[in-house]
């Protein structure tokens, strides 16, 4: 009896009776029709008809001026601003962002402070960091070339300790392999990837004599993994930082340090701007990425902050990519 309940319940797509329980309810439910509204809803009551399934996005081809060709349901706001600060831990705890005078950085720092952490913000340009301490009161900044070791080592090391490190900081030089300068890969080593390796060094080393556990987001690319035309110097640094955070991840590991990075697919930050904004080749590149759109800032500030946190505490030596799929592509 119960195996035909059940098949004309699937049949009849609603709660099916045997006859006996069939009488019984009737006994029950005997009297005036439910009202309509709320309570029409309960037993006794028709069902709601079912209704269109409605997407929360629907795609749709990039258009001239669109980055992406996603687009949100009407009525919904295109993306939630939320980030994940109430639920992470960070409060009280001190970080340190390099880069954060821009773009990814900035904010990182923003949202760091947001979640309650004491954030150093490092930067280059002292008016990107004066109108980021008007904007976020509780930032300290800290103006700084980390392309200069012996600054570095004075500044940052008279600015920590920190039980949190975002190294973001970096250039992208985009030119043909044959006519790539000196001075173009000495600041890109230098930026990319020798200012990561020192600040980390100056940072670990703190930790350790604190006796503090820290976690240490390195800010990679998707260019790490894959060739891209007139990015010589900018994948190799990249793909160097990758490997780099590697042997961090397994030497710092014994003394509760986790070192992991973020690789993102194209921004349109300045830097993202400055090499995709021609049209023809950012639709190439979003041809190439399954979710059909460069990622926004909040992708990234969002992945950092996992990995900078509890949520991530048994992950260490990975990357994160946030590539829409590109390189699975
Ligand atoms: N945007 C993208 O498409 C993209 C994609 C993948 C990965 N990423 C990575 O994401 C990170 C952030 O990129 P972004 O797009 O936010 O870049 P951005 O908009 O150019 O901002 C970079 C920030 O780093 C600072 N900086 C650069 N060189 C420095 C130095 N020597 N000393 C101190 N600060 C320095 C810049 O300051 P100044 O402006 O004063 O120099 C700026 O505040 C980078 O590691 C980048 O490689 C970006």
């Amino acid at each position: 009896m119960a195996s035909c309940c059940v098949l004309r319940e699937l049949q009849q797509g609603g709660p099916a009776l045997c006859p006996s329980q069939y009488a019984a309810q009737r006994v029950r439910t005997a009297g005036p029709p439910p009202r309509p509204g709320k309570m029409g809803l309960l037993r006794g009551s028709p069902r709601r008809p079912p209704g269109p399934i409605r997407p929360l996005r629907s795609w749709a081809p990039p258009g001239p001026g669109t980055a992406s060709g996603w687009r949100a349901r009407p009525g919904r706001s295109p993306r939630s601003s939320r980030s994940m600060e109430p639920h992470l831990g960070f409060r009280g705890r001190r970080a340190l962002v390099t880069g954060a005078g821009k773009g990814i950085g900035r904010a990182v720092a923003v949202a760091l402070s947001k979640a309650g952490a004491r954030v150093t913000a490092l930067s280059r340009t002292a008016a990107d960091l004066e109108s980021l301490a008007q904007e976020c009161p509780g930032i300290e900044p800290l103006c700084l070339d980390l392309a200069d070791w012996d600054a570095t080592e004075t500044a940052v090391g008279a600015a920590g300790p920190f039980e949190l490190l975002v190294n973001n900081a970096a250039v992208a030089v985009l030119q043909p392999f044959l006519e790539v300068t000196r001075e173009a890969l000495e600041r890109s080593l230098d930026v990319n990837l020798q200012a990561v390796l020192h600040v980390s060094q100056i940072v670990a080393r703190q930790m350790i004599a604190q006796g503090v556990a820290g976690a240490i987001v390195n800010v990679s690319s998707q260019a790490s993994r894959r060739a891209l035309r007139d990015h010589a110097v900018y994948c190799s640094t990249k793909s160097a930082l990758d490997m780099l955070s590697k042997v961090m991840a397994m030497e710092l590991g014994p003394h509760k340090i986790r070192v992991n990075t973020v690789n993102p697919t194209v921004v349109m930050t300045d830097m993202g701007r400055i090499n995709w904004s021609d049209p023809q080749k950012s639709a190439a590149m979003i041809n190439r990425i399954p979710l059909g759109k460069f990622a926004e800032v909040d992708d990234v500030v969002n992945s950092i902050l996992f990995l900078l946190s509890d949520k991530s505490a048994m992950t260490t030596g990975s990357s994160l990519m946030v590539d829409g799929g590109f390189l699975v592509s």
